[in-house]
């Protein structure tokens, strides 16, 4: 479709709209685009304040460096478009650490700006009609494993400080590192994802809500040689000191492939604390581990209030995995009194095959993960299994209805009776959120 005649699901609709090939866009995959982005986006943003702003990226290969988007702002791609992420450092801006984690993840000190960029926003809209974002992420790879970058790699998009975000209908590849990273944010959509990495890249984790309350992620497909979903915090001493959480998360219908890591990762930054996520109806494919929570002495924080519904599993490692000694600390000054509190983790309705280990739980000496509550799930063994199915320690609850039988940690609540795990009836807000139908209403800019 061209730009007059766009009609889209978004939650909120602008009464502006412009195309970035009216800002001197060259679509050809090799001229930059970088002004022309920002350009358009300091153009659009005249009209945040009165009706709101759309640009459009039409059907091509737009090649750009970093551009920040702006409050009541939607950038729309058509299904043909390609924004294309320059593989030069120097078209991306250096940045401060984020404050919850004190530096750099891959570096000490500052981090290069995410390829798509935005702080202290209200309702920003990235969406299309499934069109791409292509984060080119091969070099960085490359010198990230020979130990050759100066700062921590970009994002394909991180939004920080916001309130009210929608991203849907679009896919994401190759990004240098994370795709997707919603910081001290708020009010989150993110819907109809299909995210794509090659499973043997370092760190390219599908979406990592970090710090962020009140967020909603659903019909995503992901492939990543990382998490597919990492739930983050802050890290150590930083995190706890920063003190903000995320809560209040939902995701359901999620496909992941993950082979050497989780379909959900709880942590292992967790240092703000990680409560209230309910996860529904997923789909996991040769992936390491299920909704995994890692965490170490140090971090601090908590995880709690866990709960996760309708798994369907096939060619695992694990389906159940918790890991207190994750180690990896920003620097030598956490403080190792600082021991997190992971409590009440409730796993409910799972299928599994082809799995080589049903689980390894592993709390923290001194410091129990207390309240797992496992029930309904089967477990079907790999040809050679490990010889020990399930390897609990310093970890407590129940589980009922659960086959192979778990650890003695574990024991049946009720023998003979199935008694299911918590789950919240009790709607998330950001459930509730309703998507308006949007018709680009043209006018020059
Ligand atoms: C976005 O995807 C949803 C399903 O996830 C679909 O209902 C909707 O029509 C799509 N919108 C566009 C503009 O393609
Ligand atoms: C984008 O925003 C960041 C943070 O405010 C700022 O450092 C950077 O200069 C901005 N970039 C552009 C191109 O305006
Ligand atoms: C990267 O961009 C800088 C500044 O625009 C330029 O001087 C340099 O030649 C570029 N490097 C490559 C490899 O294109
Ligand atoms: C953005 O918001 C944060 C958190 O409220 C605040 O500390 C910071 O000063 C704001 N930055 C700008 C540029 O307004
Ligand atoms: C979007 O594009 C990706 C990559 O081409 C494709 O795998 C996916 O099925 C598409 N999604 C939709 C809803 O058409
Ligand atoms: C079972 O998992 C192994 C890897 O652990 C894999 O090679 C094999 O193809 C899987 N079999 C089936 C039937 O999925
Ligand atoms: C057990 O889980 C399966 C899905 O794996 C579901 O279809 C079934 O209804 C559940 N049974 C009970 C008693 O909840
Ligand atoms: C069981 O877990 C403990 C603690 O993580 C570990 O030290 C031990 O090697 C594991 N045993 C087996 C058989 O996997």
């Amino acid at each position: 479709s061209a730009l007059e005649d766009l009609e889209y699901s978004a939650v909120s609709c602008r009464a502006y709209s412009a195309s970035l090939d009216e800002f001197g866009g060259v679509g050809d995959g090799v001229t930059s685009n970088t002004a022309a982005f920002r350009d358009a986006v300091a153009q659009l943003s005249r009209y945040s304040d009165d009706g709101g702003g759309l640009l459009f990226v039409p059907a091509g290969r737009w090649l750009t460096g970093s551009f920040n988007l702006t409050s009541h702002f939607t950038l729309f791609l058509h299904r043909d478009a390609v924004i294309l992420a320059s593989q030069n450092e120097s078209d991306y801006e250096v940045i401060e650490p984020l404050p919850s984690y004190g530096r750099g993840r891959d570096t000490e000190g500052g981090r290069y700006i995410s390829l798509i960029f935005g702080t202290n926003l209200t309702d920003a809209i990235i969406t299309g009609e499934n069109g791409t974002v292509d984060g080119q992420g091969e070099p960085w790879w490359g010198k990230f494993k020979r130990g050759e970058l100066e700062y921590t790699r970009p994002y394909l998009i991180e939004i920080m400080h916001s309130d009210g975000i929608q991203i849907s209908n679009l896919t994401f590849l190759n990004s240098p590192s994370w795709h997707i990273h919603p910081v001290y944010s708020s009010n989150i959509l993110i819907q109809g994802l299909t995210i794509l990495a090659p499973v043997t890249v370092p760190n390219t984790d599908g979406i990592n809500p970090d710090s962020c309350t009140n967020t909603r992620i659903e019909d995503c497909y992901i492939v990543s040689g990382d998490d597919c979903i990492a739930v983050k915090s802050g890290w150590d001493e930083y995190g706890i000191k920063y003190g903000m959480p995320t809560k209040q998360l939902l995701i359901r219908r999620l496909t992941c492939i993950s082979p050497d890591s989780a379909v959900i990762a709880l942590g292992s930054e967790m240092s703000g604390g990680i409560e209230d996520v309910r996860a529904e109806d997923i789909v996991a494919i040769n992936s390491e581990s299920g909704v995994r929570i890692k965490t170490a002495i140090g971090r601090g924080g908590y995880v709690k209030d866990i709960y996760v519904r309708g798994m369907t599993m096939n060619t695992m490692k694990y389906v159940f995995w918790m890991t207190g000694n994750y180690g990896s600390h920003p620097d030598e000054h956490y403080d190792p009194e600082a021991l997190p509190v992971i409590e009440n983790i409730n796993y409910q309705d799972m299928v599994a095959e082809n799995v080589t280990m049903p689980a390894q739980l592993s709390g923290i000496p001194g410091d129990q993960f207390s309240g797992i509550c496992i029930s309904n799930v089967t477990i079907g063994l790999a040809t050679k299994p490990k010889k020990v199915l399930w390897n609990c320690t310093d970890v407590s609850g129940f589980a009922s209805g659960v086959t192979p039988p778990p650890c003695e940690l574990l024991p049946e609540k009720q023998p003979g009776t199935m008694i299911p795990c918590n789950f919240p009836a009790e709607v998330i807000p950001i459930d509730e959120v309703k998507l308006q139908r949007c018709y680009s209403r043209r006018k020059n800019v």
